[in-house]
């Protein structure tokens, strides 16, 4: 092992919870599309569960054994697993974007991927005007009756509920140009003072350009949009995720820089020109959601640091507060590289930081929530913006370092108390997906219908000893009890992004 010396106290440092080779086999390519009921789980599924869980990310890693140089440049491929009376239906299936189907058709890549896969294409190409590859790989989401599989480069797919069938694009009624996008963050406001307090759905989109501009989209529980605006900011954005609050949409600008040079020189990708700048602030742009009054954005500036996800932000007086994953930086995408010889003790890990923003006086402070390497934040949907207690993360196994994710953890922001299920050596789990135990009468979780920790984690975890995927179910209260239910899949499902969980049961 390398990289010991990063730590204080080399002697502390623990024996490995994991091996590289065993981690390495879930990123192999799942060509085959699945259809059936699983018959193999150990304990038992809580027979009141009743909806679909559906998950996205990456499915192909190679087309036709020419490796994609990125996961995050890999097909999308939804899985279903759709619950009812302590039964289990798994259901998998490619997004035919249009890139996906010629691909198939010609047996080899035909674009240029923006995290290393060659082929002429990607996604800051909009500045270049060249053709991009809509991958439609990172989040999935039943939201106005319609599934939508979300990248945050392009437009959204929109899939049948039930079979998965692509049904095509989505542009919510031409409220989204041909060619424009949607992120793959999207919040629901579980209250929304601009809609009489019913939910809505909150998102966003990136324009790329000398300058960018932040796009704010809020839909309607029918799936209409029904605000739109637009935020020219300066500088450079690599912004994937953002928080919302009752009054706010809250972005970070990571310190990074874009040299298109060799990009447009067709020697590197669009990620691999991403340079992160150590010596630059954080810029924290705070968007207005009320847009009768047309307020400005609010910048302000925080620590250096490279944020993907934030788990909840929330107002209490005169602050913002936001909890996030952040890392001390992004190292570069270098040309060539091998995401699988990734030397992940060399590498700063995600940690859980708390910023408090004061409005007033503009000061930004941080703390260390949790120190342990994680990913993945989820709160309870009730608590979208709102002030929440619990939060739950995919985790290393041991409390220092950074390592692949093999663990559930629950951080409790109040008591200051942590739960941890572990599925190492042998697994490595994705994102945890928190369901509470009831839904409201609109299909929704929108409202808090007991402890806020009342309900089950999700997560897919991949088990290298049988080779093939489990999806594992929790109890949200009690995370050291073990695993309620086991559900072992016929195969390995490669490591994947986002998901979400709807009270309607999508079986066939
Ligand atoms: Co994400």
């Amino acid at each position: 092992m390398q990289g010991f010396q990063l730590y204080e106290h080399a002697s502390t440092v623990p024996i490995a919870s994991y091996n590289t080779e065993e981690w390495q086999k879930g990123y192999r390519s799942l060509k085959q599309e699945y259809d059936y009921w699983v018959d193999e789980i150990e304990g038992e599924i809580p027979p009141e569960l009743e909806g679909t869980l559906y998950r996205n990310g990456p499915g192909l890693l190679d087309v036709n054994g020419e490796r994609i140089q990125h996961p995050f440049d890999g097909d999308g491929m939804i899985c279903a697993i759709a619950f009812k009376d302590g039964r289990a239906h798994f259901r998998n299936r490619f997004v035919r974007t249009e890139g996906y189907v010629a691909e198939q058709q010609a047996g080899k890549i035909l674009h240029r991927g923006v995290f290393g896969t060659q082929k002429p294409g990607g996604w800051l190409a909009n500045i270049f005007d060249t053709k991009i590859k809509n991958i439609a790989n990172t989040q999935i989401l039943y939201w106005g009756s319609k599934l939508l599989a979300l990248w945050e480069a392009a437009e959204p797919h929109r899939l049948d509920p039930r079979s998965l069938e692509t049904l095509g694009l989505e542009f919510f009624d031409g409220a989204i140009q041909p060619g424009g996008s949607f992120a793959a963050h999207p919040w629901i406001d579980p209250s929304s003072q601009f809609d009489n307090g019913a939910p809505c759905l909150v998102n966003f989109s990136i324009k790329a350009g000398l300058s960018f501009t932040i796009n704010i989209y809020e839909l309607d529980v029918e799936g209409k949009v029904v605000r739109h605006h637009d935020h020219p900011v300066p500088g450079f954005a690599f912004i994937h995720d953002f928080a919302i609050t009752p009054n706010y949409c809250i972005f970070f600008q990571n310190p990074v820089k874009f040299n298109p040079l060799p990009f447009l020189m067709g020697t590197r990708s669009a990620g691999e020109c991403i340079q992160f700048q150590p010596d630059q602030p954080t810029k924290v742009i705070l968007i207005p959601r009320d847009i009768a009054s047309c307020p400005k954005p609010i910048v302000l500036e925080t620590h250096s640091g490279f944020v993907f996800h934030h788990a909840n932000a929330y107002e209490q007086g005169d602050e913002i507060i936001i909890d996030s994953v952040c890392y001390e930086n992004l190292p570069s995408v270098e040309p060539g590289a091998d995401y699988r010889e990734t030397q992940f003790e060399a590498l700063a890990p995600g940690q859980l930081w708390r910023f408090r923003m004061n409005l007033e006086t503009k000061d930004v402070q941080r703390q260390l929530l949790e120190s342990r390497c994680c990913e993945f934040p989820f709160v309870h949907p009730a608590k979208a913006g709102r002030k929440h207690r619990y939060a739950y993360l995919g985790a290393a196994h041991t409390a220092e370092g950074n390592a692949p994710l093999q663990a559930i953890l629950k951080v409790d922001v109040e008591s200051d108390q942590r739960q941890l299920w572990s599925a190492a050596p042998n697994g490595y789990v994705g994102e945890p997906v928190f369901v509470p135990r009831g839904a409201n009468s609109s299909g929704l979780y929108t409202e808090l219908q007991g402890d806020e920790d009342d309900g089950w984690l999700f997560t897919m975890v991949y088990d290298s000893k049988h080779d093939r995927t489990d999806v594992v179910i929790l109890d949200a209260k009690d995370l050291e009890k073990g695993a309620i239910a086991r559900l072992h899949l016929k195969h390995h499902v490669p490591y994947g992004l986002h998901g979400s969980f709807t009270p309607h049961y999508f079986e066939s």
